[in-house]
């Protein structure tokens, strides 16, 4: 093993930390148990200021910026070999829009401290370095998440999600475009291996976002892969009515419909294992009023399997499972969103293992239950993400946590992954 001590040695908690904290001021919101949350959506001016603060931080130590034709923002230290492909490491710095301080931003953060501690310990790479931010991960804003790193990979092509609206019905393409525009003065690289060539390697650190680590006191996840996701969009249409004169016999009520539908599919997914995750937490309801029969219902599924079959196989019965449970309604179903479960190179996982072990750190291997833009990455060169402990599983959510020392000590980890692979 190639060791980067004084790399290590020079990753610096509280810069990473007061880094973290002033991102988080960026869209920050109190909880409704005062938890310091953050709300801060892809392609907003509050996606951008966090932005400029970032690349401001990296130009103070020589990387050069660059914007893709999707957004993704890309911070290059250059190796001492011309012509290499460079190692990418980096996550998202969107947001849930009642997430915590940590999700995503600190895989960014993290990359840019790893990057920091090489160049203040004068350890130059042979391989460029790239820390990426990818576009819309959370999907929170605009459905599914990922688009950035899709369309990165070649997974689907750059104007696909175009038509996609928010809550305000401002379209995807259109706010892309505003968003480029607005970071016109950046210069522009081309999308992935879809117009380059593939990186060398690609690394993501992320908050677990489960209870493994902290429950076995571990400080590294060395994940070994990812479950499949798949996201739908389930439409009933029915008609409205007035509540206190149409007969219940007589009506297309969307809600009771629903209520059908979602029993129906709890039965498809129930699993005495556990392993399986089903759920619906999205409805909109028009007209949304007490007294009128609901004339349409809008709700998300998310469904996830670390089985390529279970994944495909009752995924593709809940069409035919709603269809089978509503009486009175109109049904349009629509597939937004569907990754297949990947398993992590071996030349990322042992890397990370071996840094965690030299460094001293306890660590395990296990997979990921969220999915991550390094799914996409996968098909493209090999691939690996490290987990840190997050407070009682806590994710999603405000109350999101992850000390200075943990998130310092995966830093550290990161910075001797990247050393190694950037080596290479
Ligand atoms: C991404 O945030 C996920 O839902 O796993
Ligand atoms: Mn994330
Ligand atoms: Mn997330
Ligand atoms: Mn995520």
């Amino acid at each position: 093993t190639v060791v980067a001590p004084n790399a290590v040695a020079a990753v610096s908690e509280a810069r990473q930390w007061d880094r973290l904290m002033a991102l988080a001021r960026i869209g920050a919101f109190a909880g409704a148990d005062g938890s310091p949350g953050v709300n801060r959506p892809c392609l907003t001016p509050l996606d951008r200021e966090a932005r400029r603060l970032l690349i401001g931080w990296g130009q103070a130590i020589g990387l050069a910026a660059s914007v893709d034709p999707l957004g993704n923002l890309f911070l290059r230290r250059e190796g001492t070999e011309r012509g290499l492909a460079p190692v990418l490491a980096g996550s998202h710095m969107d947001s849930q829009p009642a997430g915590g301080r940590f999700d995503g931003i600190w895989g960014v953060v993290a990359a840019l401290e790893a990057v920091q501690a090489l160049h203040e310990a004068g350890q130059r790479t042979r391989r460029p370095i790239e820390i990426v931010a990818w576009t819309n991960e959370e999907g929170g804003r605009f459905a599914p998440g990922c688009m950035g790193s899709m369309a990165y990979a070649g997974f689907k092509p750059a104007g696909s999600w175009d038509a996609v609206t928010d809550g305000d019905g401002i379209r995807f393409g259109d706010a892309l475009r505003e968003h480029l525009r607005l970071e016109a003065d950046l210069p522009r690289r081309p999308l992935g291996v879809v117009e380059g060539p593939a990186p060398h390697a690609y690394v993501e650190a992320h908050i677990e976002q489960g209870p493994v680590l902290e429950r076995e006191g571990l400080d590294i996840g060395i994940v070994t892969g990812i479950q499949g996701s798949r996201w739908f969009l389930v439409e009933l249409t029915g008609e409205s009515a007035h509540a206190g004169t149409a007969p219940v016999s007589l009506r297309r009520d969307a809600v009771q419909d629903m209520v059908r539908a979602i029993t129906a599919l709890n039965a498809l997914m129930e699993d005495p294992t556990d392993v399986l995750r089903f759920t619906v937490a999205r409805i909109e309801v028009a007209p949304n009023s007490s007294n009128s029969v609901a004339e349409t219902v809008r709700f998300t599924i998310d469904f996830r399997h670390p089985d390529k079959a279970v994944l495909l196989q009752r995924g593709d019965a809940i069409d035919a499972t709603i269809r089978a449970a509503v009486r009175n309604c109109d049904v349009t179903v629509t597939e937004r969103f569907h990754a297949l479960p990947v398993e992590f190179a071996p030349e990322v996982t042992e890397a990370v293992a071996r840094a965690a072990a030299a460094q001293g750190l306890g660590a395990r291997r296990m997979p990921s239950g969220a999915f991550h833009d390094a799914q996409f990455m996968v098909p493209l060169c090999p691939t690996g993400m490290i987990f840190v402990p997050s407070r009682r599983g806590i994710s999603h959510n405000p109350a999101e946590y992850s000390s200075p020392e943990q998130l310092a000590r995966g830093a550290r980890v990161l910075a001797q992954v990247l050393w190694e692979l950037a080596s290479g």
